[in-house]
């Protein structure tokens, strides 16, 4: 929302899309290290949800995080030959159970 109407070539150089980034890093760190305790992993992530319908954010794009966060991973790891296909589902598949559970957070939200 930030950026409605905002030209995309200054969008890409927006200090708060950069600061969203790290901020969806440290989440994806804190997610990592809760893996096998889904029920720390769950609330924070559902709370993630909640706080970003106040944010305004739309439904509709938190999909799009995802594979932006493992295209942006992936050139690095690749030149260290550290990528591969299971890795690339393994971070699918988190990123589908993220996106799940912000988005359903976020449309008990809006239901309240
Ligand atoms: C998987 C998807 C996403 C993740 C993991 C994520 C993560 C985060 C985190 C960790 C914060 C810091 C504050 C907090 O914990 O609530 C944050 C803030 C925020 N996010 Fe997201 N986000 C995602 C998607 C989006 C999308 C799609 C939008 C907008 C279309 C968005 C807009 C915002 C805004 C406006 C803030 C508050 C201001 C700021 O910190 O920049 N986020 N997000």
């Amino acid at each position: 929302m930030p950026f409605k109407g905002v030209d995309l070539e200054e969008i890409k150089h927006s200090k708060q899309l950069r600061a969203h980034a790290l901020r969806v890093m440290g989440f994806v760190n804190k997610a990592v290290a809760r893996l096998d305790r889904p029920d720390k992993l769950i609330p924070l992530v559902q709370e993630c949800g909640k706080s970003h319908f106040y944010y305004g954010a739309n439904i509709k794009y938190i999909d799009y995080v995802g594979p932006q966060f493992i295209n942006s991973i992936r050139p690095s790891m690749e030149e260290e030959n550290q990528w591969s296909p299971e890795l690339e589902e393994a971070w699918v598949l988190l990123f589908q159970h993220i996106a799940y559970l912000m988005k359903t957070s976020m449309r008990n939200e809006m239901h309240q």
